[in-house]
């Protein structure tokens, strides 16, 4: 087994977005700040309603999917298709815009705590213009395993393969074949879990810290870091002290050309430069209507 070791550490830095929400960004905070196909990683954590009560009003996407994690809180989605959806404590929603999709994602609690994260995971050139559909998955949908060593994994997408017994996630089918696992892991225990040699892979402790590697070889990792692991077939983390929780992410890279500007994520710039003109024009989501 070649086990994965920590490669490199982008931290998550403070900003805002939508209109005005608090969060910490770790992937997508700069061009180099990616993990193909991972794009963007926003983390938000807050007792505050300051902090998020503004939400995110009407915004386009184009070219790629949206999959918002909520730890805590309650927020409604709408879309031009005229869905609602609401995102509940430890539900997920996986939204892919591809051709154009635009929504609004605002808060439905004026107190509390709200936690969760978005992450924007890139479509292959092939599918960047498909039309747009999401899904909402509530958090009974969600299979939590408990491993022997305490450790306990709520599978998210793809599958858990543990002593040879597979936990199918919600989320499957996907052409980048993304793990999204939620990890917490007792001072001490152990996870390991394999992963396909080729594919990329980042861990990002929220709660606590963990050690990234197999023994010998561990290097800690502390909350709020974005830890991206080195090519291997494998992945172990240990608990530090406290204890942590983390999430695991992977998929196969697309290794294609990525441009950029804010919501539309292309292959080229003129390509961008369309999504920007479809958009004031109103066209950016025609073909899905
Ligand atoms: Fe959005």
């Amino acid at each position: 087994m070649n086990v994965r070791s920590l490669q490199r550490v982008i931290e998550a830095i403070p900003t805002s977005d939508g209109a005005g929400v608090k969060l910490r960004r770790s992937l997508g905070q700069s061009a180099w700040a990616r993990v193909d196909p991972f794009l963007m990683l926003d983390h938000f954590s807050t007792e505050n309603p300051d902090d998020y009560i503004a939400g995110f009003p009407s915004h386009p996407h184009r070219g790629f999917e949206t999959v918002t994690y909520m730890l805590d809180g309650h927020m409604q989605h709408q879309d031009h298709l005229g869905n609602t959806g609401d995102l509940k404590s430890g539900g997920v929603q996986w939204m892919t815009a591809g051709r154009g999709i635009i929504h609004s994602e605002m808060p439905q609690q004026e107190q509390g705590r709200m936690r969760g994260f978005q992450l924007w995971i890139n479509l292959p050139a092939k599918e960047k213009m498909k039309p747009a559909g999401y899904r909402d998955i509530q958090s009974a949908e969600i299979p939590v395993v408990t491993l022997p060593g305490g450790a306990r994994v709520k599978v998210i997408a793809g599958t858990l393969q543990v002593d040879g017994r597979a936990t199918a996630g919600p989320i499957q089918g996907i052409s980048t074949d993304p793990l999204y696992f939620d990890i917490e892991l007792p001072a001490g225990a152990s996870f390991v879990h394999p992963i396909a040699p080729g594919y990329h892979a980042f861990v990002y402790p929220f709660e606590g810290s963990v050690e990234v590697g197999s023994a010998g070889k561990r290097r800690g990792l502390k909350t709020h870091h974005a830890g991206v692991l080195s090519d291997g077939d494998a992945v172990e983390l240990t608990g530090c002290e406290q204890g942590g929780r983390i999430i695991l992410l992977a998929a196969k890279p697309l290794l294609e050309p990525i441009v950029q500007y804010g919501p539309f994520v292309m292959n080229t710039r003129e390509e961008v430069e369309q999504a920007v003109r479809d958009y004031q024009s109103g066209k950016l989501t025609e073909a899905s209507l």
